[in-house]
């Protein structure tokens, strides 16, 4: 690799997902100016074609009000643009997915049916500072079922020194904890270090235990490939609104391996769950639709599921193969970029993100000891736009579909510049 535009100008001549960007639009600064948007796995960019069918769903209800839901291209069925599309980005079958709620409640939801406690297997592994939403979520459903978090909650660090986890670490400890482990719930990717991790073998090692196994995929979803159905993952819940571009909290997507689909586990149900023949019957005690349609509650929400809609069907034609290539790439860039800086100036940056390509997606999260807060300010007076997670780390995110190598060469610039 070189760090020269006319490196990062040739890779993008050659990017097969170059003319994606079009498809987006691209956010500007106050006067104006287009930005360099490294913030997808907060918020993903507006595809231009959301605006079509949100309002084709507007336009829809001005003119039908309640037949639009059974008439035409009718909403009751609206399921149908999302569940094929998302069971190819997670590697699932159709019927093992469904669209419904935010990711937290998804949560609770699928703990209900797949967190089952006894006396001596009650235990819940998750990583040590996982997103606080999940650690509330698992905090206060154990609570709720008479277990108290600080016996039933086992979390997982790294080793003295280190910020991210081994995966040999992570499989001796469920084999330690296998009599008291009931379930292991880890987030797919760790949203501070950007930590991808081994999803098929710690699901093969747990189960193998005995012991059941879910993940929160918020920053897996549409930025690595995922093959749920065959690692066999008991449930999996993400949000639409990082990689998946679907818009502000966007509606959640799950995932329930058809192995247990004929179960009769626990849920809580209500009536968009129930079988969908004769859901409108309006009959007491709850029959299931079966697969993870069953799951669902309360009425689709149609106006976030045409947003998701939207971006799926750019999914759908580039395909998770495409977009995880360049990211690799893009990210390997990155790290270059940002490492040659580092080494100019007394290493001054920890890139925290593994540098193995395996565990990692599109985010690069780096530590920065002294200043760090000036340099991320640096960045976005340059128009690059990443995040900032106290204490001192700095996540950029190159996306495939709308970023560049030349936008990646211009944070070793702007940095540059900086000091
Ligand atoms: C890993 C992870 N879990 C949970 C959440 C919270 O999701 P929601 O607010 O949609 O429930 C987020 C939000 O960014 C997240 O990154």
């Amino acid at each position: 690799m070189q760090n020269t535009l006319a490196f990062a100008q040739e890779l993008d001549k050659n990017d097969p997902l170059r003319n994606y960007k079009s498809q987006f639009h691209i956010p500007t600064s106050p006067d104006s100016m287009p930005q360099i948007y490294f913030c997808g796995n907060s918020l993903g960019l507006q595809p231009k074609n959301t605006q079509k069918y949100i309002t084709e769903a507007l336009e829809k209800w001005q003119r039908e009000g309640v037949r639009g839901w059974h008439e035409g291209d009718d909403w009751i069925s609206y399921l149908k643009y999302l569940k094929e599309p998302l069971a190819k980005i997670v590697g699932a079958k159709s019927s093992e997915v469904t669209v419904m709620n935010n990711l937290t409640v998804n949560l609770h939801l699928m703990l209900v049916s797949f967190y089952q406690p006894t006396k001596t297997k009650y235990k819940v592994l998750m990583e040590g500072g996982a997103f606080p939403s999940d650690q509330y979520a698992l905090e206060t459903h154990l609570k709720f079922r008479g277990i108290d978090p600080k016996e039933g909650l086992l979390e997982i660090f790294p080793r003295a020194g280190e910020h991210t986890l081994h995966t040999e670490d992570i499989l001796e400890i469920i084999e330690a904890n296998k009599d008291s482990l009931a379930l292991v719930m880890l987030g797919g990717i760790n949203y501070y270090t950007g930590q991808l991790f081994d999803l098929k073998t710690i699901t093969e090692t747990a189960q193998n235990l005995g012991i059941t196994v879910g993940f929160d995929l918020a920053h897996v979803i549409g930025n690595v490939p995922l093959q749920l159905h065959d690692w066999g993952v008991d449930f999996a819940v993400w949000c639409t609104y990082k990689y998946l571009n679907a818009g502000m909290g966007g509606i959640s997507g799950v995932f329930v391996h058809e192995k247990h689909h004929d179960k009769n586990l626990q849920r809580l149900a209500g009536w968009w769950g129930y079988d969908e023949e004769s859901r409108f019957e309006m009959k007491p005690g709850f029959k299931p639709m079966t697969g993870a349609d069953g799951w669902q509650i309360s009425t689709a929400n149609i106006l976030p599921m045409a947003c998701l809609r939207a971006s799926l069907e750019i999914f759908d034609e580039v395909g998770m193969d495409k977009i995880r290539q360049k990211s690799e790439q893009l990210t390997g860039f990155l790290i270059f970029v940002l490492e040659e800086f580092s080494q100019k100036n007394g290493d001054i940056l920890n890139i925290i993100t593994p540098k193995n390509f395996a565990e990692r997606g599109s985010q690069v999260s780096m530590l920065v000891e002294k200043n760090g807060k000036k340099l991320f300010e640096k960045l976005m007076q340059n128009g690059i736009i990443g995040d900032w997670r106290e204490p001192n780390v700095i996540r950029l995110s190159p996306i495939p579909l709308y970023n560049s190598y030349e936008e990646v060469w211009l944070v070793g610039e702007a940095l540059g510049n900086s000091c």
